[in-house]
């Protein structure tokens, strides 16, 4: 049986993305614009929230009613954006983080380049462009299109500034039946593959604020929120950042024929400070 959601295996497109802040001066086509749109993620799983996706054309250029879509300069050539919407209502920002990343993973399967965006968009410009209502919000959106292998000045300042090469170490980030215990690769053992595609998971400035916790059959993710950074921003990213890396653990478990489902299960164990429990993985069937 073929688990496979994309082109090719989904670790394989975790490992290929990467943030691409410099683009081809070269329109996506109306084939590759449709494939984008047919593969928009309509579940409303695992929160129960609904996201509503669009393309929106940067194309001031043209006459008639121009859309003017700003990045702060940080995002050079993109002609087309994915934007979302999400519906406000409690876990938003997970479930956004998690759909949106399909996305993400579907346009670097196909050769596009993106970038997720939380902080330095025009939010007013892309919210008329996708008609944001009063019940709705849109944390974030990506440029989509053709990458180019040069980069710009701004984007290695930023890729240097949050030095988005790394990633913390599977210590810093996975544990067993509680957070003093490390837990151990081979323990971990067919879920070695998913946690560690989580743990390349892209997070707004790589701030990486994910952690969890086997016990069991189960598998317990908490965010571990970095000091004073919500407060920089209209929303809480890390919460966003939290959907993505469910997003990388549930597409490679079910890849590896895992079955498996998100439940509400705090275990009520000891945390850290400034960690706040999310969400659990439980295998059916044990
Ligand atoms: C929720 C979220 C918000 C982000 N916001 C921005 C942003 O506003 N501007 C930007 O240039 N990069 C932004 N990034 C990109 C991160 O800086 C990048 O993912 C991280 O440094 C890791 O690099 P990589 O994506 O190349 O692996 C954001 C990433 C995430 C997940």
């Amino acid at each position: 049986m073929n688990n496979q959601l994309y082109g090719a295996p989904v670790s394989e497109i975790i490992k290929r993305r990467t943030s691409v802040r410099t683009y081809l001066d070269q329109p996506l086509t109306a084939e590759m614009k449709a494939k984008l749109v047919e593969f928009f993620p309509k579940t409303t799983e695992p929160f129960n929230v609904t996201i509503r996706f669009k393309l929106i054309e940067n194309d001031a250029a043209q006459s008639g009613s121009p859309v003017k879509l700003g990045t702060y300069g940080v995002i050079k050539g993109a002609k087309t954006f994915l934007a979302a919407a999400a519906e406000k209502k409690e876990k938003n920002l997970e479930q956004f983080g998690y759909a949106f990343e399909k996305m993400v993973l579907y346009a670097t399967s196909v050769g596009l380049g993106t970038c997720w965006l939380g902080g330095t968009f025009k939010k007013g410009e892309f919210a008329k462009a996708i008609g944001l209502t009063a019940d709705e919000i849109m944390p974030c959106v990506s440029p989509v299109g053709y990458p180019d292998r040069r980069k710009s000045i701004i984007e290695s300042v930023m890729r240097y500034t949050a030095r988005s090469d790394n990633r913390k170490s599977w210590d810093e980030l996975f544990f067993d039946q509680d957070f003093g215990n490390h837990l151990e690769k081979t323990d971990a053992v067919i879920y070695q593959e998913p946690l560690e595609m989580l743990r390349l998971a892209p997070s707004a400035s790589n701030k990486q604020p994910w952690r969890v916790i086997k016990e069991n059959n189960k598998y317990h993710f908490y965010l571990e929120h970095t000091k004073g950074y919500a407060k920089l921003l209209a929303y809480d990213l890390q919460k966003v950042d939290m959907g993505i890396a469910m997003c990388h653990f549930e597409l490679t478990a079910k890849e590896a024929g895992i079955d498996g489902k998100w439940l509400d299960s705090d275990p009520g164990i000891k945390i850290p400070e400034n960690t706040e429990y999310t969400v659990s993985w439980m295998e059916k069937g044990k």
